[in-house]
């Protein structure tokens, strides 16, 4: 699509967006120290750049101040949340005051269940407001919020309870996903359970979503609304310096363990405010809605912050797209003259089945922003959304980020970057990527290679809980001088960026990321696996699917195929249950021992021939026996 057949006007125009560039390069301090005044703060920062104490030194600010008491005096009665229940006639509306009370309340339930500034405070809930209300509650009183994504087994949550040191739970009695109910509070019960002696775990507060009673612990567990509505409506803010830690977000990489990313208040809230403003070309009066859960990256920097942070009102929708019935996600839009809609390919991919009618049924013509996040866009599905859902009236944003950047790095911006379908375009401006060879020397124009980043941007996390060696091995060790993210990139004669997916052993399943180390470390906890292998296959929905492959020890019980499935969901979760899974007598392996997955990922293809070289392996062999042994389902 040309600029030229979009009829909004957007803020910026290429030349606006040329001035940036060139500015962000040329003096990177007196941009950052420009965008830095977008915020809100108690004292000002002296320096804007990445110091050894992060970005903004000597700033400090409060989050939940400068999203929301600062707008009170010119937007106190303007929408700051709408949020659409599951059932159509359920609309509930927070304005900016409102809410702001609303976060106040709860903050000072924290206080008053001995909750301390820089506190570990888990937030396990579905897509209700009590979710985005406990995480600002948080920032409030400078505790730190970690969420929990609602498809973690016990176990799942257990590690991660374990791991930040958590003393309070915030969590539902029910979650609801169209017809079924996802029993939260049973579930938290059960990894609370599971590690009661390593858990710092003294509260659980439970938000009534449904009509379901659930066992309270006494001593422990409480219903939240009693105790909100007893507390003062007003919590003064912790001030707090610019790299206090606001958030944890569990994340997964090529070790077995997930990952405590941890991101800091002054530099992350500015990345917030500075891409939501520039990619999604926020305009007075956008209705801003992020189909994320609150449990991921997305739904923290442009479901929660970066909307308030800009005064904003944010959209929160509990369903499914496709609950009661087809266009259930086009209803909502058009009910809520939604303008700036920001969901997954995965997403699109399923909605494009449903037909082009059930779209045209509605009136989506409020819509002027079009956005995608967390795994590549085909080229058919990029062109179906921008043509029957944005009418090929809007911006389509596909935007390249990760939960350690914070925020959006590659993406065009509405106006001033001409789209390719299906590519991420160009960096922001103030972001550097660059392509490595295997050595990590840097590759010029055209070209493929490994994806990393110069310098350092804002919203850049500040390591990794527990285990900031850990930080600096994965991510700027790999190749010295630059941050590695995982992921391979093409760049065109335009300069343009074309995601290839992670060159790393982890797998992209519906956009969720998911360690293939943290699958076969969860085979390997049941006794009748030798050993494992996993990895990722294309699949038409997903994106990717996971196919695993299990060596059985001697004397393996039948019903192996189910034990490994359960291994799976009881460890990780439900959300990483395998396609497929093939108990095979051995896996190919080097002389060395270790698991060839390139040949595995060809096997499960279906691949017959263009092994090359396999006289380096243990055993030969083994390749041809898989390959006789594998059905690969058309
Ligand atoms: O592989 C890239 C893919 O998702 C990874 C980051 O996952 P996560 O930390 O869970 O954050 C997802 C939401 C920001 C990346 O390393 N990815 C993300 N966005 C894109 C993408 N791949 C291709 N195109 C994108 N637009």
């Amino acid at each position: 699509m040309s600029l030229s057949s979009q009829p909004h006007t957007f803020r910026l125009s290429p030349a606006d967006y040329g001035h940036l560039v060139e500015q962000a390069t040329v003096a990177p301090e007196q941009y950052w120290a420009r965008e830095s005044t977008r915020l809100t703060w108690s004292t000002n920062p002296s320096q804007a750049h990445c110091t050894k104490d992060g970005w903004f030194p000597g700033g400090v600010l409060n989050a939940s101040v400068n999203c929301l008491d600062r707008h009170l005096e010119k937007r106190g009665d303007q929408h700051a949340l709408v949020w659409q229940a599951e059932e159509t006639d359920r609309v509930v509306t927070f304005t900016y005051r409102t809410l702001h009370e609303r976060v106040c309340r709860m903050a000072n339930v924290l206080r008053q269940q001995g909750v301390q500034t820089g506190d570990r405070v888990a937030i396990h809930l579905p897509s209700v407001p009590e979710g985005l209300i406990a995480m600002l509650a948080c920032a409030r009183i400078g505790a730190i919020h970690v969420v929990l994504f609602g498809g973690f087994s016990p176990e799942a949550i257990a590690d991660r309870l374990a791991d930040s040191g958590a003393v309070l739970v915030i969590t539902a009695n029910m979650g609801r996903r169209g017809p079924k109910r996802i029993p939260f509070k049973t579930t938290l019960d059960a990894a609370l359970d599971l590690r009661l002696e390593a858990l710092a775990v003294r509260h659980v507060l439970v938000v009534s979503v449904t009509q379901d009673d659930v066992d309270l612990t006494t001593g422990r567990d409480m219903w939240l609304t009693p105790l909100l509505n007893e507390a003062p409506a007003d919590c003064a803010a912790q001030d707090m310096p610019a790299s206090a830690p606001l958030f944890l977000l569990y994340t997964s990489g090529s070790t077995g363990k997930p990952k405590g990313i941890v991101h800091g208040t002054g530099g992350y809230l500015v990345w917030a405010s500075y891409t939501h403003e520039l990619v999604f070309d926020h305009q007075e009066g956008d209705i801003f809605w992020c189909t994320a859960d609150i449990g991921w990256i997305t739904g923290h920097t442009y479901g929660v912050y970066g909307p308030l942070l800009n005064g904003g009102t944010i959209l929160l929708f509990e369903g499914m797209p496709s609950y009661p019935g087809p266009g259930r996600w086009w209803s909502v839009i058009q009910d809520h003259k939604v303008t700036t809609f920001y969901t997954s390919p995965t997403a699109i991919r399923a909605l494009m089945r449903e037909g082009d009618e059930v779209v045209q049924r509605h009136d989506l013509s409020s819509l002027r922003v079009l956005g995608t996040v967390g795994e590549p866009i085909s080229q058919e599905a990029w062109s179906w959304f921008n043509d029957h859902v944005g009418g090929g009236r809007c911006a389509f944003v596909d935007t390249w980020w990760q939960t350690e950047s914070g925020g959006i790095m590659i993406s065009p911006v509405p106006g001033a970057v001409r789209e390719k379908p299906a590519s991420a375009t160009l960096p922001l401006p103030g972001v550097h990527p660059v392509l490595l060879d295997e050595r990590g020397a840097p590759k010029e124009g055209a070209t493929e290679g490994v994806l990393c980043l110069r310098g350092s941007w804002p919203g850049r996390a500040l390591t990794i809980w527990n285990d900031a060696a850990l930080f600096e091995r994965t991510y700027l060790q790999p190749y010295p001088g630059y941050y590695f993210t995982g992921d391979g990139a093409r760049r065109d004669e335009d300069g343009y960026y074309w995601i290839t997916g992670r060159v790393d052993d982890v797998i992209n399943v519906s956009g969720h990321r998911i360690g293939s180390a943290e699958i076969e470390d969860a085979l390997a906890t049941e006794l009748a696996i030798a050993e494992s292998a996993a990895i990722g296959v294309p699949h038409d929905l997903k994106g990717q699917g996971i196919v695993v492959y299990v060596v059985p020890r001697d004397n393996a019980p039948e019903d192996l195929h189910v034990r490994a499935a359960k291994a799976i969901t009881s460890k990780v979760g439900r959300y990483a249950a395998p396609e497929r899974i093939h108990v095979v007598p051995d896996l190919p392996k080097t002389r060395s021992g270790k698991s060839v997955r390139r040949l595995l990922r060809k096997i499960a293809c279906g691949e017959t021939e263009g092994f090359g070289d396999l006289s380096t392996l243990a055993d030969p062999e083994i390749v041809a026996t898989l390959i006789a042994l594998i059905q690969v389902p058309k």
